[in-house]
């Protein structure tokens, strides 16, 4: 194997650059040559692929987004898309895969394997937090970081005109970024897709509270079940019929994507980004490097794209009892 290529796809995540810097350099410092393929899986059925250098990943592993650019591919989830790509990469000569992303991203790239046999390695990158085989993902650290910057100040408001809060938070399938914000944040209820949402229990327990606090943050993932932060908001008001007290929606969306990676989120992106070029040249492939108890680990695509990895349920338990 001489000449591999990376991409960036799906959903961007802080700390994708970082990756994409440690996948060259890497690369290069065994000897290989190194491309980057723009636009994720559009990128490469068109051909939008070129030579990466030690210092084309100059002073970028501060930088939010990624420098590939990103897409989400509708032709790659077709035959003759997926054809076309590999065309592309048989003319450009790589023989070797790494793909920054998420689930989508390894579910292409696992079909594209199976179907045309390129070695290809992955790199958990979004912010979710949503993927099997490693404890974190690359960019859900900043986004947690971010959010929380928000609540803290949706709090001092919040606290100034005795109000409650519903804050939303990203997190189409999954509640881990709402979890972690909302034990940072110090919020009464957090709402994820992953637990049922009482919102009888809610009212109560804001009627509870109402003796001893005067205002209040709840943390509603995108994909509660119940509905989003504004529709949540309107059930519980409705419910409480309490004329003096004041109900504000905040939803923080795509600014979670954005921003410097914090060195958690640089320090696991370098990591797996080093792991995937070397698990390549060790003959690895149709799998995921991830970081689990401290550990680099190569994960089958099989189990990251169909294992869940279940929310902390001692972290909800945290929420409802330090909220009190
Ligand atoms: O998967 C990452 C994520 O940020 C989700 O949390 C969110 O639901 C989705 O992407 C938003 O996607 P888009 O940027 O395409 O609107």
């Amino acid at each position: 194997m001489k000449r591999l290529a990376v991409y960036t796809s799906g959903g961007d995540a802080p700390g994708m650059n970082a990756c994409i810097r440690a996948v060259v350099r890497t690369a290069i410092f065994k000897g290989l040559e190194i491309y980057g393929i723009s636009y994720g899986y559009d990128g490469m059925i068109n051909g939008n692929i070129k030579k990466m250098h030690s210092h084309s990943v100059s002073n970028i592993i501060q930088r939010g987004g990624t420098i590939l650019k990103s897409a989400r591919s509708e032709q790659f989830m077709t035959k003759e898309g997926r054809k076309k790509a590999y065309d592309q990469l048989r003319t450009h000569g790589i023989e070797g895969l790494v793909a920054i992303g998420g689930d989508g991203t390894f579910t292409g790239a696992k079909v594209f394997f199976e179907e045309f046999g390129i070695p290809v390695i992955g790199c958990p990158g979004t912010i979710d937090n949503d993927i099997f085989g490693t404890d974190y993902t690359i960019g859900f650290d900043t986004a947690v970081n971010t959010a929380l910057e928000a609540i803290d100040k949706i709090r001092d408001t919040a606290a100034a005109h005795d109000r409650i809060f519903f804050v939303e938070v990203m997190g189409r399938d999954s509640g881990y970024i709402a979890v972690e914000c909302g034990i940072g944040g110090g919020a009464e209820f957090v709402m994820v897709p992953e637990t049922e949402t009482d919102i009888k229990k809610v009212v109560k327990s804001l009627k509870t509270l109402r003796k001893t606090k005067s205002s209040s943050i709840i943390v509603v993932a995108e994909g509660d079940e119940e509905g989003s932060a504004e529709q949540i908001m309107e059930k519980v008001k409705n419910k409480i019929q309490d004329e003096d007290k004041e109900f504000k929606v905040t939803t923080l969306g795509h600014i979670q994507r954005g921003g410097n990676p914090t060195a958690r989120d640089r320090v696991l992106a370098s990591r797996c980004g080093m792991a995937a070029i070397e698990g390549l040249i060790d003959g690895k492939s149709n799998c995921m490097a991830g970081v689990v108890s401290g550990d680099v680990l190569y994960t089958p695509f099989d189990d990251c794209i169909s294992k869940t990895k279940p929310l902390n349920g001692d972290h909800l338990k945290l929420i409802e009892i330090l909220s009190i």
